[in-house]
């Protein structure tokens, strides 16, 4: 049997567990939520639909985020951009790389003749299938997981990850 003066200390021990349980599960749930959000940029989004995908001609899509800090979220806005190529024999299949150069990030767009990638940065050049064409960058382009829907016209969905620049592996960014 309690004693009254137990009670009360065992009371007082439970509800001060209780109370640091409400203040730290927010707490956590703050520390993980860019954990969540980064899973989030990783699900598939999609970007086209295959009809709008000319067979051989590379074509740049943006990818539209919301940024959110601790107290201020931000108007959607272009994050990057994402090269889309059908390609011009076998059937529906499309491959996408990121548009960020793997030498310091700047954007990579077309050559003057639309015949590589080119970025503007530092003159890295790539090939169609991603291969660098001289030795400024460290490794060819970033591909992008493709997935398509199961439509009439499908949709072309992409899986966008960043990845370190300057670095002959491919490690994605977290
Ligand atoms: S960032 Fe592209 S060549 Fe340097």
């Amino acid at each position: 049997m309690l004693s009254r003066r137990d009670f009360y200390r065992f009371g007082s021990i439970a509800l001060g567990n209780v109370i640091a349980l409400a203040v730290a599960i927010p707490g956590v749930r703050y520390l993980l939520d860019p954990l969540s959000k980064r899973a989030q940029d990783r699900e598939s989004r999609s970007l086209a639909r295959l009809s709008q995908l000319v067979p051989g001609k590379p074509q740049a899509f943006p990818i539209i985020e919301s940024r959110q800090d601790a107290w201020v979220k931000y108007p959607r806005e272009p994050v990057g951009s994402v090269w889309l190529i059908r390609e011009p024999r076998e059937g529906p299949k499309v491959v996408a790389f990121t548009a960020e150069c793997p030498h310091l990030g700047c954007a990579v767009g077309l050559s003057a003749d639309g015949r590589s990638f080119s970025c503007p940065c530092h003159t890295s050049s790539f090939a169609f299938d991603g291969s660098p064409q001289n030795k400024v960058p460290p490794r060819g382009m970033d591909p992008l997981e493709v997935e398509l829907s199961d439509e009439p016209d499908p949709q072309v969905r992409v899986k966008f990850v960043r990845y370190q620049t300057q670095s002959k592996e491919r490690k994605p960014l977290v």
